[in-house]
């Protein structure tokens, strides 16, 4: 890979250990992918987990001297403040999420703690060339807006963000860009839930390829939708970039989606019948739950709303823990409209800046949980807790039961 004299200098040491440190991460990035170079990137986004190899990266860097070039946003941990007055945790996993933070603050990143920053607090325009972790995200900012990053580990987006440039190879070249695999879809899609749905089967299908969708019936899907569709697409495969045939920008047609090349024949026909088998095998568990999670991602605004309607002043169970996990602009928002104390009466908790995925949920662990994420649900059973999936409407309704039939 070709590196500009500025970018030797790095390399070398001239400007600190913490750069350099960022330099050899990308140089041996690129040299592993063929890059021939290094390109400016706009923006940048850090899955920092709070879990010790991305804290000990971010520390070893700022110790170097390091700052971002570009400053990138975050993904969550957990809010140390407000769930310590719920949940016991112990002094080393405190101790870690404060670490966390304070090197993230002392790198100059923006700290959003939010893992849909493609919907809000991150939100690059159509072509920019940027550099996204988050497994869900990067789909998103690909497929649904057009931008271009590679599939980030925090590892390598934190390393981008100091040095302010990515190797140019995968998703920034137009060729790597363009269908590889076309995808029917012939079903009903009401809801986001059913697009994570989608977006599981075709996971499993493409794998790390690109799919292309064409849709029978017209469909118009809301920026959730999409961000449903990412997120299980991303669990169930590895997709980073997708098409949506009328629909994405990057495909105006089928033959602008597959970039002029043979259209293939379709690698699979997905009908509601291949969405309700797949939900079938995703759901079997069913019994007492003491816990509904929703926000893997982050809910929106509009998916609190829902939940509120779905409610209708009914209350969760007394056996049963209700947490949404949401965008702290959400949250402040619910705050403000008294959405937040309304739901608060009913046994609905939410919490922003915060990720399903850490060790301030421990205490659920051994017992039955309910979501309607499949990636919350394929997490969490990592972690020791099982999780039915259901769509919201039967969430809301087995938290007021306490159970799911
Ligand atoms: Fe967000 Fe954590 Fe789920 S980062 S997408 S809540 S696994």
């Amino acid at each position: 890979m070709l590196l500009t004299d500025e970018e030797k200098r790095i390399l070398n040491g001239a400007e600190g250990p913490g750069k350099q440190k960022a330099m050899e991460m990308l140089y041996a990035l690129g040299v592993t992918f063929d890059a021939e170079r290094l390109i400016p990137i706009k923006r940048a986004h850090v899955a920092l987990s709070g879990q010790e190899g991305d804290t000990y990266w971010c520390e070893l860097l700022v110790e170097g001297g390091a700052t971002c070039a570009v400053p990138p946003t975050t993904n969550p941990y957990w809010d140390t403040d407000y769930l310590t007055r719920f949940f016991d945790v112990t002094k080393e996993e405190l101790d870690l999420a404060n670490r966390t933070g304070d090197a993230y603050r002392k790198i100059g990143a923006i700290l959003t703690y939010h893992c849909a920053p493609g919907v809000c607090s991150n939100v690059p325009f159509f072509g920019e060339h940027i550099a996204f972790s988050e497994s869900s995200a990067t789909p998103y900012v690909n497929g649904a807006l057009g931008a271009r990053s590679n599939r980030e580990s925090s590892i390598s987006a934190l390393a981008a963000a100091v040095i302010g440039k990515t190797p140019y190879y995968g998703y920034h070249i137009d060729e790597n860009r363009y269908g590889d695999l076309l995808i029917e879809v012939d079903a009903d899609l009401n809801e986001c839930y059913d697009w994570g749905i989608l977006g599981h089967c075709v996971g499993d299908i493409a794998g790390s390829l690109n799919p292309v969708l064409v849709f029978k019936n017209k469909v118009n899907p809301s920026q959730e939708d999409f961000l449903y569709f990412s997120a299980e697409a991303a669990t169930s495969g590895a997709v980073a970039m997708f098409h949506m045939v009328g629909i994405t920008p990057e495909a105006p047609t089928l033959e602008a989606a597959f970039g002029g090349k043979k259209i293939p024949a379709p690698e699979a026909i997905i009908t509601t019948k291949t969405l309700k088998d797949r939900e079938a095998k995703l759901t079997e568990a069913k019994g007492d739950i003491n816990l509904v999670m929703l926000g893997c991602p982050h809910y929106t605004y509009n998916q609190l709303l829902d939940v509120a309607r779905l409610f209708s002043g009914r209350k969760v169970s007394h056996n049963t823990s209700f947490w949404i996990l949401a965008e702290s602009g959400a949250v402040e928002l619910a705050e403000r409209s008294h959405l937040r104390q309304q739901l608060e009466l009913l046994g609905v908790r939410m919490v922003g800046n915060t990720c399903i995925d850490e060790p301030c949920w421990k205490s659920f662990e051994g017992h039955l949980g309910l979501t309607d994420s499949p990636k919350c649900a394929y997490y969490r059973e990592r972690r020791g807790q099982p999780f039915a999936i259901r769509r919201l409407s039967e969430c809301v309704e087995a938290a007021i039961k306490g159970r799911i039939d």
